[in-house]
């Protein structure tokens, strides 16, 4: 069984560059692997956002002229003057309703690291995480401008390619499955990224 590591090279690095999270090396590497720039002066939407090592990553990419929204179910520590966050929970229809005021020509990508709380039991944490990630591309589904990108975490179960291949891969363009190489050993987690989105499929 993997050794989980909890103070890996990933954590010290993280530490060593003041990022709020080891995660945001995952996030570089997504970005990179999908081809994700040219995103200065631009919105951008981050779901799941707490502690805020991937809004540290995100802010730093849309610069001073853009904007980065930050989404969780816990405060978050205030950031820098390009960031906005918000304390609520993305399965309520009425936090929809307030990031559509925070951007109403929408966004130029959407990401989510959102994870459930989990149980132990690989069904019980596939089915939630899966709950999450349908919820984050119906976010995007209304948020995302055309042409704009998706990034998601989820946890890989036996629901996942039929709902990659009915609700995902129709609204984009370009799509891939990427394991970071931060992601932890033994960990059900991969990302799904989806460029070029088509509104209206
Ligand atoms: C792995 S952490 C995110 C780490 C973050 N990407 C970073 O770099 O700091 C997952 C987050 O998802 C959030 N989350 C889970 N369910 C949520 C929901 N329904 N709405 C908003 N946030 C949620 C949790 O509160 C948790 O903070």
């Amino acid at each position: 069984m993997a050794r989980y590591q909890p103070k890996d090279r990933f954590f010290n690095k993280a530490k060593s560059e003041g990022l709020r999270a080891r995660s945001a090396f995952k996030l570089v590497e997504l970005l990179q692997r999908a081809g994700i720039r040219g995103l200065a002066g631009a919105p951008v939407l981050d779901l799941g956002a707490a502690p805020g090592g991937w809004l540290q990553i995100l802010a730093d990419l849309v610069g001073p002229r853009g904007r980065v929204v930050g989404v969780d179910l816990v405060e978050i520590a205030p950031l820098g003057p390009n960031v906005v966050t918000l304390a609520a929970d993305m399965r309520a229809a009425e936090t929809l309703e307030a990031l559509r005021r925070l951007a109403p020509a929408g966004f130029a990508l959407v990401t989510s690291d959102m994870a459930p709380k989990t149980t132990g039991i690989a069904a019980t944490d596939c089915a939630r995480s899966l709950d999450l990630v349908a919820t984050a591309l119906s976010t995007a589904r209304v948020l995302l401008r055309p042409g704009g990108a998706f990034l998601a975490k989820v946890f890989m179960g036996p629901d996942l390619d039929p709902f990659v291949a009915r609700e995902l891969r129709p609204c984009f363009e370009g799509f891939r499955r990427v394991r970071p190489e931060a992601t932890r050993e033994g960990s059900r987690e991969i990302y799904l990224v989806a460029t070029a989105f088509r509104p209206g499929r």
